[in-house]
This record gives C-alpha cells, structure tokens and sequence, in this order.
C-alpha cells in the first residue's frame, strides 16, 4: 500500500494565500476548483521528507513545545515510514503541544501516527491521552504498540480562531512519542449527521473499514480526492472469523461517488462482503468506549452479477439489537446497479460493544461495502483568552520549571489541567476562568508580574515557601473576589500597597517571611477586628500594627515627603522669626533713642516701648519719619 502525490508540493510558501482565499469557505460547501489547506509533518525531522516513491511531502518538524526527536521504530501505514519522531519527556512538563498556525476556519481531519523511540534498551510503551483544539479525543493504552489499528488516532475538528493546537497528556507513563502530524482540510458539511453535528462536537474515527479487498488503504490509492481527506480505510475480507460470508469485487464504475459533502472514492464500492446461503445475514461487532453516542456510516452499492432487479435483496439494519433502518432494498432505494448509497445513523451506546447486524428478509442475502464508527464527543469550550496570557506571563516572570509544562489550555482537557491552576466554568461566558493558583512551595524564584490582575476571577493565590523577589504588585488590590492571598516566606521587599485595602473578600492575608518595609497600610490595620487572618510577622521592617514594632524612622516615601515639607516650613518660619525678632530688637533700640532723646525715663519696659512705637505709628505720624520701613513689624508680633 502507498500513498501517491498529494500536490501539497510548494504549498508551504503559499499559506497566507490560502488563509486569505479560504475565508470564503465559513459557510459554502467546498469549492473544487481550489485544494483543500493540507500540512503534514514528520515529527522530528530538521528537513522536509518526500516519501519516495509516492513523492507525498511531509513538512520537518515545527510548531512543538519541548520535547526530544529520535530515531523512530515500528511500521505505520505510510510507505515508506517515517523515521524520525518526537518525544516528550515527563521531565519536560505532562503537555506539550504542537500549535499550527494560519489555518484557514474550516473543518479539518486531524490524523496522528504514533511510535517507539528505536532504542533497544528502552522498554517502555508510552500511555497517553490526545487532544484536539482542548478536546481529549484518544487515550493510548497498554498494548497500543502491538496492534496497527491502535497506531494512530483521528478526529474530525472545526478551527475557529486560525490556530490548531493539538496535544500530548502524559499520564506518567513513559513519554508520548509522535510519528507523524496531518491536518487535511474537508468539506465544512462533512459527516453531518444530526444535530448534535458542528462546532461543538469532535468526532473520533473509531472504526473506518472497507469490505471485501482485505488491504488497508487511504483515500488516495482508491482514487479519491483530497477533500475527503485521505480517510485511511482499514481492509476485511471477513466481517468476523467466525462468521461464513464472502467478499466479492467488480471492475464497473460506480456511479453517485466522489460528492460532497464527503466525498467517497469510487474504489470503495467496486469491493464488498456479501452474506451466503449458510449464512445470509453479516454482522460486525466492535469494542467501544461505553456510555458514548456514536455515529455509524453504512455504505452499499449492488454489484452483486445475480442481483439485478429490485426485491431481490432486501435486509434490515441493527445496531445493539435495535432496528436502524428498515427494508433496505439498495436498488429500489438507489434506482440502479453499481450505485453507491449511503446511511447514516446516530446510536446512544450503553455497553462497550457496537455491534452492526444485516439481517436480510427471506430468501436474500445482506452486502455490505464499508462500514465508518465515529465517537460524538462534546466539544470543550476554552479559557478565556487574556487569562490564558496571564498565566503565560506569570509562566515567565515567575521562572516556572519546565515540568509544570503549562502548554495548551490551561483548564481542558479537563482531564489534564495545568497543574497549580484551579478552574471553574463561567455559565455567562461560556468559557473556563482561573479561580485559584497554588505555586507554594515549588522552588519559584521569580517575580509577580502586575499582569497577574489580568486573573480576575481568581479566588485564592498561595505563592508560600519559595524565593520571589521583588514587589507585591499594586495591581493585586484590584482582584474583585479574592479571599485567600499567601505571599509568606519568600523575598518579596519594598512595602505593602495600599491597594490590598480594596479586597473586600479577603479572608486571609500571609505575608510573613519576607522583607517587607514600612508600614502596614491603615486599610488592612482594622481587618482583623472583622476576622480577616492576617500574618505579618518576620519582615524585619514592617511596622504600624500591635505586634509589630512601632513605626520609627522607617517610613513611607508620603511620610518622608511629608515630613520635608514640614520640616522646611519650620525652618522658614524659623527665619522669619528671626528677622522679625531682629528688626523689632533695631526698633527697641531706635525707640530707646527716641526715648532718650525726649528725655523719657530709661526704666520703660519693652511693651511699653512697643505700645509707644504702635501708638507712635497711629498718632504721631510726624514722628520718626525714618521708621516707616519698620512700622509693622511689632503688629506681626502683637
Ligand atoms: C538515527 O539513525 C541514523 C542512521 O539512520 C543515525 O546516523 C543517527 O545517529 C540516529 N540518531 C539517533 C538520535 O539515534
Ligand atoms: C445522516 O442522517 C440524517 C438523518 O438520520 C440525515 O438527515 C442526513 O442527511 C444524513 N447525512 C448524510 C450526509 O447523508
Ligand atoms: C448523547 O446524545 C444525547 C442527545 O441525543 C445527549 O442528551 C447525551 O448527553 C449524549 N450522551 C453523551 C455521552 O454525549
Ligand atoms: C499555602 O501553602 C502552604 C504550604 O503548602 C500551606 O501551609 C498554607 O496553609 C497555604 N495557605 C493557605 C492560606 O491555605
Ligand atoms: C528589593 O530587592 C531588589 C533586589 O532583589 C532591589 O533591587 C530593590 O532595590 C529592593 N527594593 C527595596 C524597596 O528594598
Ligand atoms: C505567623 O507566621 C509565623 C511564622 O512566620 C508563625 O510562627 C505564627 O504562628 C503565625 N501567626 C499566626 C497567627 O498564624
């Protein structure tokens, strides 16, 4: 089996034209005369890799958080493989994701092909969760590497915002480990199957069979065309091995193939499997997760040389035991031979088991020609933007270690939230928001940034027990509901703001441990007469609140300005003072000379001489016609 040229050749460098082209694509079905936006990467390739002979480009390997390349071992279904992959070790974080940017809005295929990193003395198959734009769509298991079918996963996804972001959830397991990378886009209608169908749903492709040519096969080796996708059919010749029936094949064209929304090849019809005498029905029976609704495609076309005419096959379909459809009869239904007809039905599954049975009516056998199985997965709704680019700052400035990880999503999958973020689902918004942090104790050694406001909804911060330097941020004060905010035992100097007055929620208050100065804002003094805990011990320089020390010399920069100043009105006044005293001590001496020269007594207290001097100035204006200059200096003092 071999994959042919897909014509993506130069498509790199044409990107932005696609994305410009492609935003006619939000509602019309797909436009043929254009080539659907299609990247694959080899993951841990540095170069592009063309799979010769077949000459299908796959992209080196960009767009990754972390991780590791190697050699890779274990066949795939691409011919010839792929031998590079990227891995992601548990000490490089439990997510790494790949983000592929400019991606036209559409509705894509997303296939992933795992593999083992080719090292001999490593014997360890990784498990590991996948998602698709937050959604968990497929968890590797135990024996995953043993069984083909389980060496990649599928799922039909619609971008939105331009960017895809697929991820790898280690669960402790060894390390996720990826071959190979697609995202092929297909009609925005594809697979609609009800209305549980569009943007909030992902479909799985848990199962994908074509009947009767027993060889695996993609879309293209069946002459398809790219906006199927190149589906990847997995071959029976057998429904079950137990089981009687027969394939069969034909080389006439199959009419009513290759249209939307899905866009079937026509090879997938030209071979099925037919029930026999000794046993006319068929029946395929398939594990699956439980309590899951799944969507089953059944394909048909009559291209059996002894049926030619209506009723002569007519058959039921089950699934589970419960009639999905009635009386096929795919002439009647189809109006002709070798043409292909489609069903397609919604099934709510309890158990772990979807099992297909084509029960025909007396005297007639069942066919089938190919058989899809995808899992309705509920879409996740994502975080609130700008809190997912706080927490990437925060990611930064606080030098997160890498094995926090912090890539992707921050609250979905739910499965896998970040670790160190609480978050809760706002029903308003229809988005996940922050409501709590919890980064004690991690060896951080950081600063907070004043973005961490940015987390409006946070609830509780604990950053206690590790090396944060710096500030507490102003901008703290302005995170409406939070109750809980532990700073203690860190770095953290400078004093503390005011602002932490406005929090009213706050229930507990630690900031002790640090290197905090000044004095404890008069807003949080009183709190804890309304039982607010506060802790504000060991800061060896904080003071203002009983068991502190009084507030000396320490003192804020407000205090220090406002002491300046007072201390500069005071000597002004001081000056003032003195120049007064000083020109009422010349006029003392002038009005003794007055005194003096009027023969006044000498005994005169110096109130009286004052008086004299006033009285001097209202009354006997024709007196001392020099003293004009000093004449008010004695009203100052009076
Ligand atoms: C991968 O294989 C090539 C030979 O195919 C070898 O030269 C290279 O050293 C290998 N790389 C690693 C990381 O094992
Ligand atoms: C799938 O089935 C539903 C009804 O069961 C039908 O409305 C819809 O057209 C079918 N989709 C396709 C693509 O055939
Ligand atoms: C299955 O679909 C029904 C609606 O048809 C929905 O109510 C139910 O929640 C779905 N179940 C799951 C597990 O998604
Ligand atoms: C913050 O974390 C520390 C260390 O784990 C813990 O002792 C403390 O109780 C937490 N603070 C609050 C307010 O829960
Ligand atoms: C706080 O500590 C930093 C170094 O960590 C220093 O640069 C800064 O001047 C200090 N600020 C105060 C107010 O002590
Ligand atoms: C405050 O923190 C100190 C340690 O810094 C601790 O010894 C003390 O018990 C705490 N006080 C209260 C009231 O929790």
């Amino acid at each position: 089996m071999q994959k042919r040229s897909l014509g993506v050749v130069q498509l790199w460098p044409l990107l932005l034209a696609i994305s410009a082209s492609s935003a006619l694509f939000g509602v019309l079905a797909a436009d043929l005369t254009k080539e659907p936006f299609t990247i694959r990467i080899s993951c841990g390739s540095f170069d592009d890799v063309h799979t010769a002979p077949t000459n299908t480009l796959w992209y080196r390997d960009f767009g990754y958080t972390g991780g590791r390349f190697a050699n890779a071992t274990r066949p795939s279904f691409i011919v010839p493989p792929l031998k590079t992959l990227r891995y992601f070790p548990l000490s490089d974080g439990p997510e790494n994701c790949y983000y592929i940017n400019n991606v036209p809005h559409g509705h894509y295929q997303v296939r992933l092909f795992f593999a083992l990193v080719a090292d001999p003395n490593l014997d360890s198959e990784p498990i590991f969760d996948v998602s698709v734009e937050g959604t968990l769509f497929s968890s590797l298991l135990s024996g995953w590497s043993s069984d083909d079918e389980k060496t990649f996963a599928e799922a039909l996804v619609f971008v939105q915002d331009s960017s895809l972001s697929i991820c790898f959830h280690s669960t402790g397991h060894g390390d996720p480990s990826i071959l190979s990378i697609e995202v092929l886009q297909i009609d925005d209608n594809a697979y609609k199957f009800g209305s549980l169908w569009g943007m909030g749903t992902v479909l799985r492709t848990t199962k994908r069979l074509t009947c009767g040519s027993g060889k695996p096969a993609f879309d293209e080796d069946l002459n398809g065309i790219h906006w199927g996708g190149d589906r990847f059919w997995l071959g029976l010749k057998t429904l079950s091995s137990s089981s009687d029936d027969q394939p069969i094949s034909t080389e006439n064209v199959i009419a009513e193939t290759l249209l939307a929304p899905n866009f079937y090849p026509q090879s997938m019809y030209q071979s099925a499997i037919v029930g026999t005498d000794r046993q006319p029905a068929l029946s395929f029976e398939m594990d699956v997760t439980p309590n899951k609704n799944y969507s089953v495609w059944l394909h048909f076309a009559e291209i059996e040389s002894g049926i030619t005419a209506e009723d002569q096959r007519v058959f039921d379909v089950l699934i589970n035991g419960d009639t999905a459809f009635k009386d096929i009869d795919i002439i009647r239904m189809t109006g002709e031979r070798f043409t292909a007809l489609v069903l397609n039905k919604t099934v709510a599954v309890s158990g772990t088991t979807v099992k297909i049975t084509l029960q025909p009516v007396e005297g007639t056998h069942a066919i089938v020609s190919a058989i899809e199985v995808f899992e309705i997965i509920p879409a996740e709704m994502k975080t609130i933007a700008q809190e997912v680019t706080a927490l990437r700052t925060l990611k930064g400035s606080l030098g997160l270690p890498l094995r926090f990880g912090w890539n992707g999503d921050p609250c979905i999958p739910q499965q896998h939230p970040w670790s160190g973020v609480d978050c809760q689902f706002d029903d308003t918004k229809m988005h996940w928001v922050i409501d709590g942090l919890g980064l004690d104790n991690q060896g951080l050694r950081g600063v907070i940034p004043s973005d961490v406001s940015k987390l409006q909804h946070l609830q509780s911060i604990n950053f206690s027990g590790n090396s944060i330097k710096g500030n507490i941020p102003f901008s703290l004060g302005t995170i409406p509901g939070l109750r809980v905010l532990d700073l203690s035992f860190n770095e953290l100097n400078g004093s503390i703001p005011e602002s932490l007055g406005q929090l009213t929620s706050l229930q507990t208050l630690n900031l002790n441990g640090n290197d905090l100065s000044g004095r404890v804002p008069a807003s949080l003094g009183g709190r804890p007469l309304h039982r607010v805990r506060f802790n504000f011990t060991d800061n060896a320089r904080l003071c203002g609140i009983p068991g502190l020390r009084e507030c000396g010399p320490h003192l804020s920069v407000a205090a220090k300005i406002g002491m300046a100043f007072g201390v500069l009105v005071a000597f002004l006044f001081l000056v003032v003072f003195s120049a007064c005293w000083w020109k009422r001590r010349q006029n003392i001496i002038r009005g003794q000379k007055l005194a003096a020269a009027r023969e006044a007594p000498y005994a005169k207290s110096r109130t009286q001489f004052t008086r004299d001097v006033q009285m001097g100035k209202h009354h006997r204006p024709h007196e001392s016609p020099r003293g004009g200059n000093n004449e008010s200096s004695p009203h100052l003092l009076s």
